[in-house]
């Protein structure tokens, strides 16, 4: 979800405007997702790199993450039968927005719906490092030396028990996947939209979807 930043200097609107914008993006992408059936959505919303940024962004953002989780999401969740998972460093994020991230992570446990997964203080190469160190402790543990496999690894990743994204969508005219699921998305169809974020308008994702199906993903085999 890029370019809220850019969508509000091109209104003359101070950034945390666009970030606004951008939730409200959100909603739009959750009801289109669900309209085409999409059983898992995942929303990179804070990657550990946007740590970087100025204090006054990185508190603006929670602020508005916090605000959409707790009057927004919840609810939808709730509404909608909706399951919710956060995968990121969570201990990175202040104790407010934690509270609110606690409160949603039970907010759809019982639910059976699709599965809203939101990224906060998400980084993929902190994610495999975290995921070689539990393996690590794990064979000291059990005295194991025998050969790691991709399995083992993916089980130990904060994805584990969910399937690899069939897309990508990325917002804001950059092509790259910044530090996004990295090992998760190596089969994983690109789109690189040339339209800021909130500028999300549900047709992007039907359209998307078309060009999906029409693509034969094989794996490395034949036909
Ligand atoms: C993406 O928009 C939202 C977050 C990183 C939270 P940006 O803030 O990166 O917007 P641009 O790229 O500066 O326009
Ligand atoms: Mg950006």
């Amino acid at each position: 979800m890029d370019g809220n930043g850019r969508w509000a200097e091109g209104r003359g609107l101070d950034r945390l405007s666009g970030h606004a914008a951008g939730a409200e993006a959100v909603l739009k992408a959750i009801e289109a997702s669900s309209e085409l059936g999409i059983e898992y959505l995942s929303l990179y919303a804070f990657s550990l790199d946007n740590f970087k940024r100025p204090k006054r962004e990185i508190f603006g953002i929670f602020g508005i993450i916090a605000d959409f989780l707790e009057e927004k999401l919840i609810p939808l969740v709730k509404a909608k039968n909706y399951r919710l998972r956060f995968i990121g460093d969570l201990q990175s994020l202040p104790p407010d927005l934690l509270g609110s991230v606690s409160k949603a992570n039970v907010a759809g446990l019982n639910n059976s719906g699709m599965t809203i997964i939101i990224a906060l203080g998400y980084s993929g190469r902190a994610e495999i490092a975290a995921a070689f160190n539990y393996i690590l402790e794990r064979r000291v543990l059990d005295s194991d030396m025998s050969p790691v496999t991709y399995e083992e690894i993916e089980r130990s990743l904060s994805t584990a028990m969910l399937p690899d994204p069939d897309a990508v969508v990325r917002y804001g005219g950059y092509q790259r996947l910044s530090d996004f699921l990295p090992l998760q998305t190596v089969y994983s169809e690109l789109f690189f939209l040339d339209k800021l974020w909130p500028d999300f308008e549900k047709r992007d994702l039907y359209e998307i979807s078309g060009k999906f199906e029409r693509i034969r993903r094989n794996y490395g085999n034949i036909n």
